[in-house]
């Protein structure tokens, strides 16, 4: 038994049709999901009285043998013998029950099977992503306790702006992260309802118990509607595009960490262990894992709109179309997984050139805005005061000095508001604990974002681990 169908025709499919169509080499991975999800349909049936309850028990035994035998066969040269995963299994089935296997779909078609089997695979699938998530914001947040009092120049336009804590830097990433998590937390909330029983279109004639299945694979409640359920792959677009926005935020970082290793910045060292040579250049080392995690994350915008154009414009119900929704889905979950562990390894073995920091740090036009409220808070209007220090910006400059270069007479003559103590305004640590609005760079602020987190992220692998979010 090769195929699930064919006796309404008379001869077999081309090769090459069967090549083009055939399945098997990306659906494979769907293994433990859809041998769950049978194991549950097939008590159901034994349940509702379609089978007996021992045909039903024999049927569960059998899938733990299917299941024992292909996890340990490459599928490597079953993938032209057999269409689909679907297939397999029930091919497996029979070499391992016999005949009984023949009464396994009762009920189902591959429409709702394949849609049930890939919404609980993905669902699995986000809580290892949620967990690689919390991991690398762990190491994130671990780098800004060690690094706590380094200040770093912060820009705008890649243009030097204003000093800021490196600690506050990676808390930035922390916190899209943690709505990436919720993104993704969200989705998986709004999946959870079991497509099988749908049939192939239009539900079955037989009184099958699909709450009890739904119950049985975890899902909240079966579908409402058996059109939609075998048409519907919003959840995997759902999940293509939360994946997408990661992305957006892991290579900007990528891209930060690139510029801080460079010579010009100077901030960061990567360890070896995440950097790679020059086959020409003795002396090169270079951060092609940041770039490769840059460069990935076209992919996963590729896969996001590869599967919206998939979609678009399909007639319901299911359509063969749809076949083509696991290659991106299941690339796009291995491709963030593994974008994470390898950051995760990176973050945590690089080191901070604290001197570096400290001198790019000391930039005195870097202080320029503080000079500024320093004029606020002597009561001179706020675009006076901007006019104040933009004058003494370009006198600096032109008479090539720095800010604090300038002679305190020259400040006196632009502002009354001005005393010596502005001079003390040029100070990294000054300027940052000069901070006061809530969310602000300041140091007593930063440290409780950090304390905040670890026991946020800590919270957050326990009840990941005991599955607290999921019902
Ligand atoms: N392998 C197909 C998919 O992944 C499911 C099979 C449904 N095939 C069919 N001809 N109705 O979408």
């Amino acid at each position: 038994m090769k195929k699930l169908w064919g006796a309404r025709f008379k001869s077999e499919l081309h090769e090459t049709a069967k090549k083009f169509t055939y399945s098997l080499g990306v659906d494979h991975e769907l293994l433990s999901a859809e041998v769950k999800v049978s194991m549950a349909h097939a008590l159901m049936l034994g349940r509702i009285g379609i089978i007996s309850g021992r045909d039903s028990r024999a049927l569960v035994r059998g899938f733990w043998k299917v299941l024992a035998a292909l996890k340990k066969k490459s599928v490597c040269h079953m993938i032209d013998e057999y269409e689909d995963i679907h297939t397999l299994i029930q091919a497996e089935l029979e070499k391992k029950v016999g005949k009984l296997a023949r009464k396994l779909h009762t009920g189902r078609s591959r429409n709702d099977l394949v849609a049930t089997s890939t919404r609980l695979y993905v669902k699995e699938r986000i809580v290892d992503l949620l967990e690689a998530l919390n991991q690398f914001q762990t190491v994130l947040v671990a780098q800004a306790e060690k690094n706590r009092n380094i200040i770093i120049p912060g820009y705008t336009h890649l243009q030097r702006a204003q000093v800021v804590l490196f600690a506050h830097h990676l808390l930035a990433y922390v916190e899209m992260l943690e709505r990436d998590k919720s993104r993704l937390l969200d989705a998986r909330k709004r999946m959870n309802e079991c497509p099988l029983g749908a049939g192939a279109l239009a539900g079955t004639s037989l009184s099958i118990d699909r709450k009890f299945v739904a119950k049985l694979l975890g899902f909240e409640k079966p579908t409402a509607n058996s059109l939609d359920s075998v048409s519907d792959r919003d959840f995997a677009i759902e999940v293509l595009s939360d994946i997408a926005i990661v992305f957006t935020h892991l290579s900007r970082f990528a891209e930060d960490l690139i510029l801080w290793n460079s010579q010009e910045f100077g901030f960061i060292i990567l360890d070896d262990q995440f950097s790679t040579g020059s086959s020409l250049m003795p002396h090169k080392k270079n951060p092609d894992v940041l770039e490769l995690v840059r460069g990935k994350s076209g992919q996963a915008y590729g896969n996001l709109v590869s599967l919206l154009v998939t979609m678009k414009g399909l007639p319901l119900a299911y359509n063969r179309d749809m076949q083509e929704d696991k290659r991106p889905l299941f690339a796009s979950l291995r491709l963030l997984a593994d974008s994470l562990s390898v950051l995760s390894g990176t973050v945590r073995t690089l080191r901070v050139d604290e001197a570096a920091c400290e001198r790019a740090s000391k930039d005195s036009f870097l202080f320029a805005t503080d000079v500024l409220e320093y004029l606020v808070k002597r009561k001179v209007p706020f675009l006076e005061a901007h006019a104040v220090v933009g004058n003494l910006v370009r006198r600096a400059i032109d008479s090539h000095v720095t800010l604090s270069g300038l002679p305190f007479e020259i400040y006196r003559e632009s502002s009354r508001a001005f005393k010596k103590d502005v001079f003390d305004l040029f100070d990294p640590k000054v300027s940052v604990s000069g901070k006061a609005s809530l969310g602000s760079t300041k140091p007593e602020m930063v440290a409780k974002q950090i304390r905040l987190w670890k026991e946020r992220l800590k919270a957050e692998v326990r009840r990941l681990r005991l599955g607290g979010h999921f019902t």
